[in-house]
């Protein structure tokens, strides 16, 4: 039987693991799955909403880290979480996705000898500038078994020289997370509650620090966004980052005196409500490209990159950036596309059956 920590730390790690560990729970004569929670994101809102509504058990071990810069954050992952490997000798530590608490539970785990898993692995932005490039490169250099949703990262992995029995194609696990809790949305009220119900509308999600920490790229982009909610409202579920940044620019009257709805951050199945229904998607989140894709729905991505070129190759992804003419004329095309255009398909091993194949691989 073998023993795996599974490690979340921060909001886009609830939904990966969910379905890995609950996979993992349905095969107990194999596995023993523990969940340790860094606590990166600690919010009720960023963290707690998440286990409820994916029906994942309270971690067996929180860690507590919280906020601090990215060396304070990341060396306290690593403090508080070797004494919990040297205590429970895993025979696996199964990490996803690219944040701070990725790269510093593979990290430690590296030095003491012990198995990691990277779920997400072999995704490249080319972009070093942002802090979960690093992650990633970083992560993959060293973890064990690099198990891709695409096979973009394949293709990555194996430009960086990462050996080729290590790379395993598994597919994407959020679909898993997706697929599953669909029907469960539905009964969420939030649609009703924001006044939206059968209106179109766009959901906007805006966090990454090359955008809201510089004062002008956030005020190009959020005049943009003023002109886009001219033709129809935009819900705008905002990340504490986010806040707090727009109090610090004063910008909340520019954002009150249009149709932007700016709301607290909601949790898995009020959120999944929202963009499901949604006419359109602006964001500069990882998973929410994916998301989309997987449902069909027209993405417009406000950065210059992306380390997930399959949405855009296959999906509904269209990269934008940040100059507020473009995404603009962007948000107008996308609005007039007729059905027939709006063509797009869902790429492999998308399929809801991610988490039995990283079992199997775990075992093999
Ligand atoms: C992290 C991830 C990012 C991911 C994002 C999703 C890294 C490097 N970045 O970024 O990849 O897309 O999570 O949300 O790991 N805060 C709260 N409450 C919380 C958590 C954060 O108020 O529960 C505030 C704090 O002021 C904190 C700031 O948000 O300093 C940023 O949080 P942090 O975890 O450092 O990074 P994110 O921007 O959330």
């Amino acid at each position: 039987m073998l023993k795996v920590l599974n490690i979340v730390g921060a909001r886009p790690n609830f939904m990966k693991v969910a379905p890995i560990y609950a996979e993992m729970k349905r095969r107990p004569a194999e596995f023993d799955p523990m969940i340790v929670h860094t606590g990166q994101h600690y919010d009720a809102a960023m963290s707690d909403a998440f286990f409820d509504d994916l029906g994942m058990p309270k971690p067996d071990v929180y860690l507590g880290v919280g906020s601090g810069s990215h060396a304070v954050q990341t060396a306290r992952v690593m403090t508080e979480f070797e004494p919990v490997v040297l205590r429970e000798k895993p025979d696996w530590v199964l990490v996803v996705g690219d944040v701070n608490s990725t790269i510093a539970c593979t990290l430690v785990c590296s030095k003491l000898g012990i198995k990691v898993a990277h779920v997400e692995a072999g995704l490249r932005s080319g972009d070093r500038s942002m802090p979960e490039e690093i992650n990633r490169i970083l992560t993959d250099s060293i973890a064990d078994m690099l198990l891709t949703p695409s096979q973009d990262g394949d293709a990555n992995l194996a430009r960086e020289g990462i050996a080729k029995d290590k790379i395993r194609f598994v597919g994407n696990v959020m679909i898993d997370s997706l697929f599953e809790h669909l029907k469960f949305a539905e009964s969420s009220t939030v649609r009703s509650d924001l006044g939206i119900d059968g209106l179109d509308y766009a959901v906007l999600t805006l966090h990454r620090p090359s955008n809201v920490d510089d004062q002008a790229t956030f005020a190009g982009i959020l005049g943009a966004l003023i002109s886009i909610s001219e033709k129809l409202p935009i819900v705008f579920p905002a990340h504490p980052r986010t806040r707090a940044k727009i109090a610090e620019f004063g910008f909340e009257e520019r954002i009150a005196s249009a149709d932007i709805r700016l709301i607290e951050p909601l949790g898995y199945l009020d959120f999944m409500r929202l963009y499901s229904g949604a006419r359109l998607v602006l964001t500069d989140s990882g998973g929410l490209q994916e998301e989309t894709t997987a449902l069909h729905i027209p993405c417009l991505t406000l950065r210059e990159n992306t380390e997930r070129p399959i949405t855009i190759e296959m999906g509904t992804n269209v990269l934008v950036g940040t100059d507020p003419k473009k995404i603009v004329t962007a948000a107008i095309d996308a609005l007039a596309a007729t059905e027939a255009e709006k063509d797009s398909s869902t790429p492999p091993l998308w399929d809801g059956k991610t988490a039995g194949r990283i079992c199997d691989e775990l075992l093999r």
